[in-house]
Protein backbone atom coordinates (compact mmCIF):
# COMPACT_ATOMS: atom_id res chain seq x y z
CA UNK A 1 0.00 0.00 0.00
CA UNK A 2 0.89 4.23 0.19
CA UNK A 3 3.30 2.93 3.15
CA UNK A 4 5.75 0.81 1.47
CA UNK A 5 5.48 3.25 -1.36
CA UNK A 6 6.80 6.09 1.05
CA UNK A 7 9.38 3.59 2.57
CA UNK A 8 10.75 3.22 -0.79
CA UNK A 9 10.59 6.73 -2.27
CA UNK A 10 11.99 7.96 1.05
CA UNK A 11 15.21 5.51 0.39
CA UNK A 12 15.33 6.78 -3.45
CA UNK A 13 18.34 9.44 -4.70
CA UNK A 14 17.89 10.98 -8.50
CA UNK A 15 21.08 10.91 -10.10
CA UNK A 16 20.81 13.65 -13.22
CA UNK A 17 22.99 12.21 -15.77
CA UNK A 18 24.35 8.97 -14.88
CA UNK A 19 24.90 6.61 -16.74
CA UNK A 20 24.56 8.33 -19.48
CA UNK A 21 23.80 12.15 -20.04
CA UNK A 22 19.69 12.69 -20.18
CA UNK A 23 19.23 9.46 -17.71
CA UNK A 24 18.20 10.19 -14.25
CA UNK A 25 19.32 7.04 -12.74
CA UNK A 26 17.12 6.05 -10.10
CA UNK A 27 19.03 4.89 -6.49
CA UNK A 28 18.21 3.04 -4.29
CA UNK A 29 21.00 2.27 -2.13
CA UNK A 30 19.69 3.91 0.86
CA UNK A 31 16.31 2.34 0.65
CA UNK A 32 18.77 -1.11 0.74
CA UNK A 33 20.72 0.14 3.36
CA UNK A 34 17.59 1.05 5.64
CA UNK A 35 16.89 -2.20 7.80
CA UNK A 36 13.67 -1.55 9.19
CA UNK A 37 12.58 -0.26 5.68
CA UNK A 38 13.89 -3.07 3.61
CA UNK A 39 12.08 -5.12 5.93
CA UNK A 40 8.89 -4.19 6.06
CA UNK A 41 8.80 -4.13 1.90
CA UNK A 42 10.05 -7.45 1.86
CA UNK A 43 7.50 -8.68 4.25
CA UNK A 44 4.91 -6.72 2.33
CA UNK A 45 5.75 -8.32 -0.98
CA UNK A 46 5.48 -11.98 0.60
CA UNK A 47 2.18 -10.99 2.40
CA UNK A 48 1.16 -9.77 -1.26
CA UNK A 49 2.02 -13.09 -3.02
CA UNK A 50 0.28 -15.28 0.15
CA UNK A 51 1.84 -18.12 1.41
CA UNK A 52 2.69 -21.53 -0.68
CA UNK A 53 2.21 -19.05 -4.11
CA UNK A 54 5.43 -19.56 -5.92
CA UNK A 55 8.20 -22.63 -5.47
CA UNK A 56 11.38 -20.70 -5.85
CA UNK A 57 12.39 -16.65 -6.52
CA UNK A 58 14.17 -15.35 -9.76
CA UNK A 59 16.20 -13.04 -8.91
CA UNK A 60 18.24 -10.32 -11.77
CA UNK A 61 22.10 -9.03 -11.80
CA UNK A 62 22.66 -7.48 -9.74
CA UNK A 63 19.99 -5.31 -7.87
CA UNK A 64 16.99 -8.27 -7.97
CA UNK A 65 19.53 -10.00 -6.49
CA UNK A 66 19.11 -8.14 -3.23
CA UNK A 67 15.96 -8.56 -3.02
CA UNK A 68 15.28 -12.11 -4.06
CA UNK A 69 17.48 -13.60 -1.60
CA UNK A 70 15.15 -11.39 1.11
CA UNK A 71 11.88 -12.92 -0.33
CA UNK A 72 13.56 -16.74 -0.77
CA UNK A 73 14.90 -16.79 3.03
CA UNK A 74 11.68 -15.28 4.10
CA UNK A 75 9.53 -17.48 2.48
CA UNK A 76 11.87 -20.95 2.67
CA UNK A 77 12.40 -20.82 -0.81
CA UNK A 78 15.81 -20.91 -2.97
CA UNK A 79 16.68 -18.48 -5.34
CA UNK A 80 17.99 -19.26 -8.84
CA UNK A 81 19.95 -16.21 -10.36
CA UNK A 82 19.18 -14.61 -13.92
CA UNK A 83 22.88 -13.62 -14.80
CA UNK A 84 24.89 -10.99 -16.87
CA UNK A 85 26.25 -12.82 -20.04
CA UNK A 86 29.24 -14.57 -19.95
CA UNK A 87 29.06 -15.40 -15.72
CA UNK A 88 27.11 -18.74 -15.62
CA UNK A 89 29.90 -21.90 -15.98
CA UNK A 90 27.09 -24.40 -17.16
CA UNK A 91 25.06 -24.42 -20.78
CA UNK A 92 23.10 -21.24 -20.50
CA UNK A 93 19.76 -20.15 -22.33
CA UNK A 94 20.59 -16.07 -23.23
CA UNK A 95 18.44 -13.36 -24.29
CA UNK A 96 19.65 -9.80 -25.70
CA UNK A 97 17.54 -6.99 -25.18
CA UNK A 98 17.73 -3.17 -25.11
CA UNK A 99 17.87 -0.70 -21.97
CA UNK A 100 17.12 2.53 -21.46
CA UNK A 101 20.76 2.86 -21.83
CA UNK A 102 22.47 0.48 -23.89
CA UNK A 103 22.27 -3.18 -24.57
CA UNK A 104 22.23 -6.18 -22.63
CA UNK A 105 22.50 -10.40 -22.41
CA UNK A 106 21.17 -12.33 -19.63
CA UNK A 107 21.45 -15.81 -19.01
CA UNK A 108 20.28 -18.86 -17.34
CA UNK A 109 21.11 -21.92 -16.42
CA UNK A 110 19.17 -24.96 -18.42
CA UNK A 111 17.47 -27.10 -16.03
CA UNK A 112 17.61 -24.05 -13.52
CA UNK A 113 13.98 -25.15 -12.80
CA UNK A 114 12.07 -28.33 -12.02
CA UNK A 115 9.65 -28.41 -14.81
CA UNK A 116 6.36 -26.72 -13.93
CA UNK A 117 8.12 -24.97 -11.18
CA UNK A 118 6.27 -21.33 -10.09
CA UNK A 119 8.24 -18.43 -10.26
CA UNK A 120 8.32 -15.13 -8.83
CA UNK A 121 10.02 -12.89 -10.70
CA UNK A 122 11.56 -10.09 -8.93
CA UNK A 123 13.96 -6.87 -9.82
CA UNK A 124 14.19 -3.78 -8.02
CA UNK A 125 13.25 -1.49 -10.51
CA UNK A 126 10.72 -1.78 -14.27
CA UNK A 127 12.12 0.88 -16.66
CA UNK A 128 11.36 -0.11 -20.64
CA UNK A 129 10.80 -3.76 -19.73
CA UNK A 130 13.44 -5.15 -21.87
CA UNK A 131 15.37 -7.15 -18.76
CA UNK A 132 11.62 -8.03 -17.35
CA UNK A 133 10.72 -9.48 -20.39
CA UNK A 134 14.04 -11.37 -21.03
CA UNK A 135 14.13 -12.33 -17.72
CA UNK A 136 10.41 -14.40 -18.39
CA UNK A 137 11.40 -15.90 -21.31
CA UNK A 138 14.47 -17.28 -20.03
CA UNK A 139 12.80 -18.61 -17.07
CA UNK A 140 10.23 -20.28 -19.09
CA UNK A 141 12.87 -21.28 -21.83
CA UNK A 142 14.21 -23.36 -19.12
CA UNK A 143 11.15 -24.68 -17.58
CA UNK A 144 9.58 -22.37 -14.68
CA UNK A 145 6.36 -20.92 -15.25
CA UNK A 146 6.54 -17.23 -14.16
CA UNK A 147 3.76 -17.16 -11.52
CA UNK A 148 4.77 -13.32 -10.86
CA UNK A 149 6.86 -10.58 -11.40
CA UNK A 150 7.63 -8.02 -8.57
CA UNK A 151 9.47 -4.38 -8.47
CA UNK A 152 9.82 -1.87 -6.26
CA UNK A 153 9.40 0.84 -8.71
CA UNK A 154 8.02 1.12 -11.73
CA UNK A 155 8.54 4.05 -14.18
CA UNK A 156 5.71 4.30 -15.74
CA UNK A 157 6.41 7.13 -18.61
CA UNK A 158 8.68 4.11 -20.30
CA UNK A 159 5.65 1.89 -20.46
CA UNK A 160 7.59 -1.11 -19.32
CA UNK A 161 4.22 -2.54 -18.69
CA UNK A 162 2.71 -2.97 -21.93
CA UNK A 163 5.89 -4.36 -23.38
CA UNK A 164 5.52 -7.13 -20.91
CA UNK A 165 1.42 -8.08 -22.50
CA UNK A 166 -0.52 -9.49 -20.31
CA UNK A 167 1.95 -10.65 -17.56
CA UNK A 168 0.96 -9.41 -14.08
CA UNK A 169 3.23 -6.71 -12.63
CA UNK A 170 3.16 -6.06 -9.15
CA UNK A 171 4.80 -2.42 -8.11
CA UNK A 172 5.21 -0.71 -4.77
CA UNK A 173 5.65 2.35 -6.18
CA UNK A 174 5.32 3.84 -9.57
CA UNK A 175 6.59 7.05 -10.64
C1 LIG B 1 18.46 -1.81 -14.16
C2 LIG B 1 17.44 -2.20 -13.12
C3 LIG B 1 16.58 -3.21 -13.85
C4 LIG B 1 16.64 -2.72 -15.30
C5 LIG B 1 15.35 -2.07 -15.71
O1 LIG B 1 19.45 -2.79 -14.19
O2 LIG B 1 18.07 -2.79 -11.98
O3 LIG B 1 17.15 -4.51 -13.77
O4 LIG B 1 17.72 -1.76 -15.37
O5 LIG B 1 15.47 -1.55 -17.01
P1 LIG B 1 14.53 -2.00 -18.20
O6 LIG B 1 13.15 -2.20 -17.68
O7 LIG B 1 14.62 -0.84 -19.15
O8 LIG B 1 15.11 -3.24 -18.78
P2 LIG B 1 20.84 -2.64 -14.93
O9 LIG B 1 20.78 -3.37 -16.22
O10 LIG B 1 21.21 -1.19 -15.00
O11 LIG B 1 21.91 -3.41 -14.05
P3 LIG B 1 22.14 -3.70 -12.49
O12 LIG B 1 20.89 -4.25 -11.87
O13 LIG B 1 23.21 -4.74 -12.55
O14 LIG B 1 22.58 -2.43 -11.83
MG1 LIG C 1 19.06 -4.51 -12.82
Amino acid sequence: GPELAALVAGGTVDVQDFPKPGIVFKDLMPFFGDGPAFKRVIDGIVTHYGPGSFDVVAGVEARGFVLAAAIAYATGVGVVPVRKAGKLPRPAFSATYALEYGEATLEVHEGAFVPGQRVLVVDDVLATGGTAGATMDLVEQAGGVVSGFTVLMELGFLKGRERLGPRTVHALLTV
